[in-house]
């Protein structure tokens, strides 16, 4: 049986990137593509997009479109552009007043509107294409009022009439509120009675809200973060609104998209290897030792970081742990990433402080990132909370052991490594604070000393499959029962 499912989503990989969305939406859009399905993925077309890269071709009929939001005008027209290593194609919207900013994502006071007017742009393209998908399928805050739309602004459309909402929390530390002066931005008229009542006499308007409450399905991105976000320790101020819907919810773990993030033949590297060829491994991190100037023995363990700088991913933890073990032990100390001003500061530090042994590369840098899952030893990741995490499983499959604190996506897919029974796959550790990151820190070292289990414990990393291929099938499962 052919879907038809309309993906929405802020961002889409390789065209537009701040996280795991973009591999994400356009991971799931190539399974979907490969196993039938007519899947059309929508995301805005931000001026960042390299277009010499990504050449956009006008889509016939869905040019010059007027899109109103509430009292708001914009003229939309819509490209396309193939998606690398798939026939499938990505939908942009494009509307410079909108999406030519210098960053994705902005704290204008406009930033509720600009992904209001990338909704409705949506529902517009379908109507324009005369194209009834049987599942819209939003991602986060951005696209979340899509399920409130469907059944306040777009229930007298017959073309709608089959369709099913899902929506998909990647990140529930981001909701996306803004006041509720601007109601009128929604333009739902005398069908405001569907907005959450007690937020608006709190003089606010939730977007993630209304996609929780009105999908007629929710997933978040792992099991273990779908329990999660119902407590009052990881719900982020929804745990309520996610209890009511509890049947309505569940947790499916993001696959990994193996024609990018695949040691035997990642193209970002000069040489390829699998278990049976570590010495490659071992060969490109001498050559990424050279090239950040580290000035530690081969022999000694090099670990890894790729991250957002956000205090979810737990980089508090790091402050005193990191140093400690740093001064007692052998190890040498990568780290990838940019955000908040006192993560960085602290890395920053951190290099300076151990010369020759930390470097800490501010930026966003794909290629680099892929450098680092495949030369290190060992790959770093004590978040707060993850709902699920892609790097721990890139890790995993690049031979390279995560250190991870147990929760959302990293406890579905990072085993504690046991000497006894010689199982598992990392390091896990259960609480957050500084002692425990550090326990899992000499527990690594401890191991890499002994090069049987190390061996045995990155060889079990390297045979697990998370590919697309499994979990996909499960939102397939997923949009049928929901059309059924
Ligand atoms: P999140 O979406 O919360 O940031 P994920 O682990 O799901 O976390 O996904 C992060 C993705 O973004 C991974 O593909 C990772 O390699 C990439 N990434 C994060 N920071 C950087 C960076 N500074 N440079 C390059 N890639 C990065
Ligand atoms: C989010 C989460 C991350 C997840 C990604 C993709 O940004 O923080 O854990 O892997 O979305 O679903």
């Amino acid at each position: 049986m052919t879907l038809t499912v309309c993906l929405m989503a802020s961002e889409a990989a390789p065209l537009s990137k701040t996280g795991g969305l973009a591999d994400v939406s356009s991971a799931l859009t190539k399974y979907l593509h490969a196993a039938g399905h007519d899947v059309r993925l929508f995301t805005p077309a931000y001026s960042s997009i390299d277009r010499g890269k990504f050449p956009m071709l006008p889509v016939e009929g869905l040019q010059n479109m007027d899109v109103a939001v509430g009292p708001h005008r914009y003229v939309m027209s819509v490209m396309t552009t193939p998606m690398p290593g798939s026939a499938a194609s990505i939908y942009l919207i494009d509307c410079p007043a909108l999406y030519s900013r210098a960053t994705l994502y902005t704290a204008d006071p406009d930033e509720h509107l600009r992904f209001l007017a990338f909704t409705r742009a949506v529902f517009a393209c379908c109507q324009r294409m005369q194209w009834s998908p049987q599942i819209l399928h939003c991602n986060d805050w951005h696209t979340a009022f899509a399920p409130l739309f469907l059944k306040g602004a777009y229930d007298w459309d017959r073309s709608f009439a089959g369709t099913r909402s899902v929506l998909t929390i990647h990140n529930i530390g981001y909701q996306g509120v803004f006041s509720s002066a601007s109601i009128e931005d929604l333009a739902l008229g005398p069908k405001n009675y569907l907005l959450h009542q007690e937020d608006l006499r709190g003089g606010r308007i939730n977007p993630l809200r209304h996609g929780i409450i009105y999908a007629d399905a929710i997933t978040t991105v792992s099991p273990t973060h779908a329990r999660e976000i119902s407590t009052d320790q990881y719900g982020m101020g929804l745990q309520d609104t996610l209890r009511a819907r509890g049947s309505a919810l569940t947790g499916i773990l993001n696959g990994v998209d193996y024609d990018e993030w695949d040691p035997r033949h990642d193209h970002y590297l000069p040489k390829h290897f699998d278990p049976g060829t570590l010495e490659v491994k071992a060969q490109l991190k001498q050559q990424l030792l050279q090239r950040l100037k580290l000035e530690i023995p081969p022999a000694t363990p090099l670990a890894g970081m790729v991250s957002r700088l956000a205090s979810q991913k737990g980089i508090d933890l790091m402050f005193e742990s990191v140093p400690q073990v740093l001064e007692w032990r052998d190890l040498g100390f990568v780290a990838l990433g940019s955000g908040d001003a006192q993560y960085e500061k602290v890395l920053t530090e951190l290099q300076q402080n151990f010369p020759g042994r930390v470097v800490f590369r501010r930026g966003y840098d794909d290629e680099l990132a892929h450098w680092i899952e495949a030369a290190c030893d060992m790959f770093v990741m004590p978040s707060l909370y993850e709902p699920c995490g892609l790097n721990q499983m890139y890790s995993l499959r690049y031979g390279t052991v995560p250190i991870v604190r147990k929760t959302g996506g990293l406890a579905d897919s990072v085993e504690n490594y046991d000497p006894v029974t010689g199982h598992g796959t990392g390091i896990v550790f259960n609480d957050f604070d500084s002692e425990a990151l550090e326990w899992g820190l000499n527990t690594a070292l401890d191991l890499y000393a002994e090069p049987e289990h190390w061996a045995r414990m990155v060889r079990n990393g390297m045979q697990r499959d998370f590919s697309w291929q499994r979990q996909g099938g499960l939102y397939v499962d997923l949009y049928k029962r929901l059309i059924a």
